[in-house]
């Protein structure tokens, strides 16, 4: 299929446009670089010998994001474009507001005007909220997020779940990815925020090769095992492949369809710190800092459905995850330069 994909520059959109090459589809990538880097595509033909199609667009732009329909016949489209600093959006909220549903906005009607019915939109596990119970299954209630960005997140959703109500010949796929993290096994493409990173693999493999002096672990109090927080950490290539298992389905014409992709497995902040030493040989630094405000103690998902309806679950662990990030930081102390 011709893949159309938003945010294809960015960390998982990347991976997803090496994986979307290795099953045979044409990726065209829409990205306006405002978090990732053009250098990205050079890395993405080193290790897959293809320089993929790019626009260099931001998606807010109809007439500039309609020029790329009018110039590229489409099949499907993987939505990932997006600001996605959780801390970010609560201090920049109408940025996020704006920026987040303006480029879906500007997408679905340049989808509608050029007949395209294929759309993976990328969501979010913070889309259930505070989880009453865990695991998360796609049955449990969308509750809310904690923060701007991932009530864009449950907004989107509405606008797709309203728009397929309206046009059931759409075949639409809302993913809610848990924690991604891990690397491209060759150390050219990984995670790559700007900046002091926000999320914990970014900070722990940047104390790895000392960037930063020591993690803050963010509150030893929790109900969980260790007292430290619990999340489903899934390796971003494992999240690239469960987009392509996913365009397969929408082939089927399924109309609507939700899924989690995690690994079913839950694990501690501390665990982390454990896997990553174990898995470099290295010492991270940490010490117990105040909770921040919004986590919530645990959070991973029940992943059976995705299992069940497209024959894809994870298969890399934790220490591939760590060995990866680690890796990739190694190879890249200042970010893809
Ligand atoms: C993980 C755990 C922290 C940093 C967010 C978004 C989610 C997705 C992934 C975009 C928590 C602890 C972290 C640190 C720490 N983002 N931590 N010290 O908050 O689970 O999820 O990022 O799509 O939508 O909500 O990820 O990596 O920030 O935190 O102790 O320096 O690590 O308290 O328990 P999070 P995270």
């Amino acid at each position: 299929m011709r893949v159309l994909v938003t945010g294809g520059t960015g960390f998982i959109g990347s991976e997803t446009v090496l994986a979307l090459l290795a099953a045979g589809h044409t990726p065209i990538i829409v990205d306006n670089l405002s978090n990732s880097k053009i250098a990205v595509l050079d890395r993405i033909k080193t290790i897959a010998g293809v320089r993929p199609v790019f626009y260099q667009v931001d998606c807010c732009d109809y007439d500039a994001f309609r020029n790329v329909f009018e110039k590229e016949p489409v099949d499907a489209v993987i939505h990932f474009a997006g600001l996605k600093a959780v801390g970010e959006s609560v201090s920049k909220p109408i940025e996020y507001y704006s920026n987040n549903l303006v480029s879906s906005l500007v997408l679905l009607r340049l989808m509608k005007e050029f007949g395209v019915k294929n759309i993976v939109f990328s969501s979010s596990a913070t889309v259930y909220g505070v989880p009453d119970r865990v695991p998360l299954s796609e049955t449990d209630p969308v509750k809310g997020a904690t923060n701007p960005y991932g009530e864009t997140k449950v907004m989107i959703e509405r606008i797709l779940e309203d728009a397929y109500k309206a046009d059931p010949s759409l075949n639409i796929a809302l993913l809610r990815y848990f924690n991604p993290i891990g690397a491209h096994p060759s150390g050219l493409l990984g995670e790559d925020p700007n900046g002091i990173p926000n999320n914990l693999m970014p900070y722990v493999s940047q104390v790895a090769i000392g960037k930063l002096k020591a993690l803050h672990v963010y509150g030893d109090d929790y109900p969980t095992p260790d007292g430290t927080g619990v999340r489903d950490y899934i390796h971003v290539c494992d999240l690239a492949e469960g987009h392509v298992a996913t365009l397969k389905k929408l082939e089927a014409k399924p109309g609507l369809v939700v899924y989690n992709l995690g690994t079913g497995k839950g694990t501690s902040v501390l665990e982390i710190v454990k896997a990553f030493e174990e898995a470099n040989g290295v010492k991270i630094p940490y010490v117990i800092s105040p909770r921040r405000p919004g986590d919530v103690a645990e959070n991973y998902a029940n992943c059976d459905k995705a299992y069940r309806e497209l024959g894809w679950k994870a298969k890399y662990n934790v220490t591939d995850a760590c060995r990866d990030a680690y890796r990739f930081q190694q190879q890249n102390p200042n970010g893809i330069e």
